[in-house]
């Protein structure tokens, strides 16, 4: 198949080795071809050129003539927080009259609100459910989503979590990089003893995780394995202890740190060699430079503070300055972001992270890719990687960023296979 005349194609190539992100300045190198093609085979790219060579290379090819139409890799979301049950309507209101988030979670509410109602729900209601979001994920444009389970808060209702998630990877369309987040609060069983609760997780249930994954996961790789270091979930000393348990037992690592209050999370997760550390609202200074000079990727979420009407965003420029990797996530979850639209959260990084369109595309495609372990396969349209690409309905990629709130995918290709994106079906016309 020849996709070709494509106003743009953005190839997100020529990073500074295959299957890297570009860090600091160098973020936004788009590639960029003018009247563009890509030639996919077996669901990956063969080939990216202007589309007078390709379709003179290849005047057989089946193709498809994108003209007037952006060609970009497909989104990768690099975090999300897709399994849950119920809502938070009731609280977002409260928190719209005056209650803080982590006063919410300190009274039972919070992520503990959407634990009581998760583990109440059936395996079916929760894979009904969490599909119907990755379905909406999908159709705006995240192929390869970052899913973490965390908020079952107990061995067995957390392996649930996987199971589901583990056969959502298998159904597709998507990909899904998955997470154990069983340090995401503590659970009302474990009230005022956080560190009962760590050391619980440490001891007892990495092991069994481990032997469940083994003997569940279809010879996936391990999950990775997160916490959230954060007043009123785990302290720096807890997150250590959890985190050097995890990574002896062979996981990789992810982080949530600095969302609210410095705890120390970053410096942290570079010293561990995490894959990501994510949100980064009150990173410090030192720990910018200790990020910048590692391969850890920093993770910001803009569309939380948004979610939650907070004006303070991770320090984006000056991670970039200090040469540092950085990708832009969703953060999924029914508590402060539920946005299924990574083109919503990519337009809120051009104003609250100040990233030019082209900076937020890279942190949602190759950056991302790099911050889930997955930049050799996706992220970027180069030959040998999966064609995970979209098909946009615009001239021209700056589009992205700055129109927010509609969807402007065309199409969807998944390792080859078009999902087209069916936006026109309501008409004014009636009959
Ligand atoms: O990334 N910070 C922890 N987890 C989510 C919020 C989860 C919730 O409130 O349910 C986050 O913002
Ligand atoms: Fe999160």
């Amino acid at each position: 198949m020849l996709i070709h005349s494509a106003s743009q194609v953005l190839t997100l190539a020529g990073g500074p080795q295959r299957g890297t992100a570009f860090g600091g300045a160098q973020l936004g190198t788009l590639g960029l071809i003018e009247d563009g093609a890509v030639l996919l085979r077996e669901g990956a790219v063969v080939a990216v050129g202007p589309s007078a060579e390709l379709r003179a290379a290849h005047p057989n090819e089946e193709s498809f003539d994108a003209s007037g139409r952006v060609v970009m890799p497909a989104f990768v979301d690099a975090h999300s927080h897709p399994i849950w049950a119920g809502d938070r309507a009731a609280e977002f209101e409260l928190r719209q009259q005056g209650k803080s988030y982590l006063e919410v979670l300190a009274a039972g509410g919070g992520i503990l609100s959407t634990v009581r109602a998760t583990r109440a729900a059936t395996l079916e209601q929760l894979h009904a459910e969490t599909e119907a979001r990755l379905q909406r994920m999908f159709a705006h444009g995240s192929a390869t989503i970052e899913a973490k389970s965390g908020y079952g808060l107990s061995l067995e209702s957390e392996l649930r979590l996987l199971e589901v998630l583990l056969a959502l990877d298998a159904q597709g369309p998507w990909d899904l990089a998955i997470t154990f987040l069983g340090a995401h609060a503590i659970p009302a069983e474990f009230k005022d003893r956080a560190g009962d609760y760590a050391q619980e997780l440490a001891r007892n249930w990495l092991p069994e995780l481990k032997a469940w994954w083994l003997a569940h996961a279809g010879g996936r790789p391990l999950p990775f394995f997160d916490v959230f270091c954060e007043t009123g979930a785990f302290d720096l000393a807890q997150t250590r202890m959890m985190l050097e348990a995890a990574k002896q037992a062979g996981f990789p690592l992810k982080l949530h740190a600095d969302e609210f209050d410095n705890l120390g999370g970053t410096a942290l997760a570079v010293e561990l060699g995490a894959a990501s550390v994510d949100h980064l609202v009150a990173i410090s200074d030192t720990e910018i430079a200790a990020l910048a000079a590692s391969d850890t990727v920093g993770v910001a979420l803009p569309a939380t503070p948004f979610g939650l009407a907070e004006v303070h965003n991770a320090p984006a420029r000056k991670i970039l300055a200090a040469g540092g990797l950085l990708a832009v996530g969703g953060d999924l979850n029914p508590g402060t972001a539920w946005c299924e639209s990574l083109q919503f959260t990519l337009a809120l990084a051009c104003r609250q992270l100040k990233l030019t369109q082209a900076e937020a595309i890279a942190a949602t495609t190759i950056n991302a890719a790099a911050a889930i372990g997955a930049a050799a396969r996706t992220g970027s349209l180069e030959p040998g990687k999966q064609a995970d690409l979209l098909i946009l309905d615009v001239a021209d990629y700056r589009q992205l960023g700055y129109r927010f709130g509609t969807n402007l995918v065309h199409s969807v290709y998944k390792k080859g296979v078009p999902y087209p994106v069916h936006q026109d079906e309501f008409s004014t016309n009636p009959d």
